[in-house]
């Protein structure tokens, strides 16, 4: 049943009619448990607060489906507004970013120039940028455009994705040139012969990427809501008498919010990762795959509307 359901919220979260018009119904079905808001003053009224609670945050605008130059060029503009807000607020929060929404499906110089502008913002407000890790096809040429932005910029990481069979050789070598990434289990549907079909295996290949990743002396940010895996990496850094500065965990807005702030009231840097804007349905319907019980919200939603 719960594969089901998960594939049955995976295709909706695709379904660009639904998209569209959830544009233009503001924020419902109780999306805004995790979503901060739909425009970049209620995100950052959301990110204070979380600030006031001793957690730090990474602001994402969200999108969907960019096809043509003109969407590429309004998404990159709305990824500096963010950073000018974030530095005019003087709020504790970075900037995390999609390519796909910058144009790397429409032209490869039209994404990297988007990124140039970005970076170039994030350094004027002494800033970081990361990028997420999308599906397998992007895969290869988000770590190409990462090595290429890096000759120029140390304000930028990326994401990689333990369900991946490549990515502890990506992490090795990431390792060696000190990039900054988070680490993930990974969230798209792949096809086994490039990422492990048991969770059990991603599982452990996770904590094995953790492991290589701090022990390369790298920053590195565990972002997962695995009790477990924050486990291992509390062990980690004993066993490795690790600063508390080379490593950061990190969760979604709206989940696990009790051990967020556990986890800062212990000490550790804990990094809430916000995503804000009209284009909320594909992001909601993908956190409502990850865990169909909580369509119960959903319904709740359904009846106060
Ligand atoms: P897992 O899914 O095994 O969940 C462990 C436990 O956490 C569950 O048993 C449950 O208790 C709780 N939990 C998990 N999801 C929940 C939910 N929706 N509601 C309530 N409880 C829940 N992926 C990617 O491919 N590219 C990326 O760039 C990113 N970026 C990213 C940033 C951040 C900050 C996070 C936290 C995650 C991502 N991800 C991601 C998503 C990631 O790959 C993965 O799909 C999710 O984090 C779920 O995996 P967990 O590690 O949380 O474990």
């Amino acid at each position: 049943m719960e594969t089901v359901l998960k594939n049955f919220f995976l295709a909706l979260s695709k379904n660009q009619m639904l998209n569209q018009m959830a544009k233009k119904w503001g924020l419902r079905f109780g999306a805004h448990r995790v979503v901060a808001g739909e425009t970049i003053d209620e995100a950052i009224v959301k990110v204070r607060e979380l600030n006031e609670k001793g957690l730090t945050c990474t602001l994402d605008h969200l999108g969907e489906f960019v096809f043509h130059e003109q969407e590429a060029n309004e998404a990159a503009d709305y990824c500096i507004k963010t950073l000018e807000a974030i530095a005019a607020a003087g709020v504790d929060c970075n900037l995390s970013l999609k390519m796909t929404q910058l144009g790397l499906d429409i032209s490869r110089d039209l994404c990297v120039s988007h990124m140039r502008r970005i970076l170039d913002t994030a350094s004027k407000y002494g800033n970081f940028v990361r990028i997420d890790m999308e599906d397998y096809a992007h895969n290869e040429i988000t770590l190409e455009i990462l090595r290429e932005l890096r000759k120029e910029y140390d304000n930028v990481g990326t994401v990689i994705q333990a369900y991946l069979y490549k990515s502890e050789e990506d992490v090795r070598r990431l390792g060696v040139e000190r990039i900054n990434l988070r680490l993930v289990k990974g969230a798209y549907k792949e096809p086994e012969d490039v990422a492990f079909p048991l969770k059990k295996d991603v599982d452990d290949n996770f904590k094995k990427l953790i492991s290589l990743h701090l022990e390369s002396g790298s920053y590195t940010a565990v972002a997962t809501h695995d009790d477990a895996i924050i486990e291992h990496t509390k062990e980690l850094e004993k066993k490795l008498s690790l600063s508390r500065d080379q490593f950061e965990f990190q969760m979604l807005y709206g989940i696990r919010t009790a051990t967020q702030l556990e986890l800062s009231r212990q000490g550790y840097r804990m990094r809430v990762y916000v995503p804000y804007g009209n284009d909320w349905y594909g992001y909601f319907m993908r956190r409502l795959a990850e865990r169909p019980a909580n369509v119960a919200f959903v319904l709740k939603g359904l009846l106060r509307k």
